[in-house]
């Protein structure tokens, strides 16, 4: 088994920590991630309802199992409400991510529980550690979802120089191999979403699960498109890292254009209620191409760290060769 500070923290048999998917992972999602033996975290987006998020944590409450819950500063700042229901449901950890997490951070030492929040580069690191945050989640530009312009392995290893706090590595590890690097850099686990973009336990539809698996590595943009044409206020520093269709094809470049314009704001929210993997946004990071299989959260988790143990003993082969 592999173990570090952050295994030993959360009590966990893999250093495995299942990102926040705002859309995609709920409880059921969380609960298998720590089922195998990693941390499940629940998203938690713009319109979330409180209501929502106390029935969702009540999935890994019931198997017994600890679970994270990741919400987003510049969210909190107009719903304070999201705060006190993720602290109503008592997760092992909460991160807090795109935006300062200094206001949250006392309320949820407060309340015992532990605060995680994502940096993209050095400024963030020195925000994170002013606030207090108990866990840094190094995120990459690989990432799927919202994230920063640096790649995760350069941005890992200056994170690491800054801070003395535990590290998570994000964006881009899919593998027993890449879990194995990022450790063997110094990180304390790997924070993975898109791994978990095609699990029978995710929230998304089958078209979305089938088109992530069909998607190679290429065929990811980073776009403020979606963001733009819904007209969400996520800071503009973070723009979001999708998988290429008919909408980021016609959009992407073009975001002066698309703001204000309702026919193509219509269409993203209809795509998204009926399902339109073309004019939705399908949120996925560069490692897709490596997401080629309908499974269990469960699985994906003990495999990563099976694989990453085999791939830590090759490691200390090397060394005598
Ligand atoms: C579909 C999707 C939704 C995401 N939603 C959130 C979110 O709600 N909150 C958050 O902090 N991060 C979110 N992220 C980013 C993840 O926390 C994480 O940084 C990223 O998935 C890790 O890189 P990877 O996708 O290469 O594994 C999301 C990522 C994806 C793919």
């Amino acid at each position: 088994m592999i173990t570090t500070p952050l295994t030993r923290w959360f009590d966990l048999q893999a250093p495995v920590f299942g990102a926040p998917m705002a859309g995609v992972g709920g409880g059921e999602l969380a609960r298998a991630v720590s089922l195998g033996g990693g941390l499940g975290m629940i998203g938690v987006g713009s319109a979330t309802e409180p209501e929502w998020l106390a029935a969702q944590a009540r999935v890994p409450a019931e198997s017994d199992v600890s679970f994270g819950v990741g919400l987003m500063a510049w969210v909190l700042a107009d719903r304070p409400e999201l705060l006190d229901a993720a602290i109503a449901a008592e997760p092992a950890l909460v991160s807090v991510s795109f935006g300062d997490p200094a206001p949250f951070v006392g309320p949820l030492h407060d309340a015992g529980i532990a605060v995680a929040t994502a940096v993209n580069n050095r400024a963030d690191v020195e925000q994170a550690q002013e606030a207090g945050v108990d866990v840094i989640v190094a995120q990459g530009t690989e990432a799927g979802g919202h994230t920063g312009r640096r790649a995760t392995l350069p941005l890992l290893q200056e994170v690491l120089t800054l801070t003395d706090r535990p590290v998570l590595a994000a964006g881009g590890i899919a593998t027993g191999a890449g879990l194995a690097a990022v450790l063997v850099a110094g990180a304390a686990g790997a924070w993975i979403g898109t791994p978990l973009l095609s699990c029978t336990e995710a929230m998304n539809t089958p078209a979305a699960r089938a088109r992530i698996r069909a998607a190679g590595g290429d065929s990811t943009v980073l776009t403020r498109a979606f963001d733009v044409a819904q007209g969400l206020a996520w800071p503009q520093r973070w723009p979001g890292r999708a998988l290429v269709n008919e909408f980021t094809d016609t959009w992407h470049g073009r975001e002066d254009e698309l703001r204000g314009d309702a026919a193509a704001a219509a269409l993203v929210a209809e795509a998204r209620r009926s399902g339109d993997v073309e004019h939705a946004p399908l949120y996925a990071g560069e490692s897709v191409g490596l997401v080629t299989a309908e499974v269990s959260a469960t699985e994906v988790v003990r495999r990563l760290a099976a694989e990453a143990e085999v791939t830590l003993r090759g490691v200390t082969r090397l060394l005598s060769g």
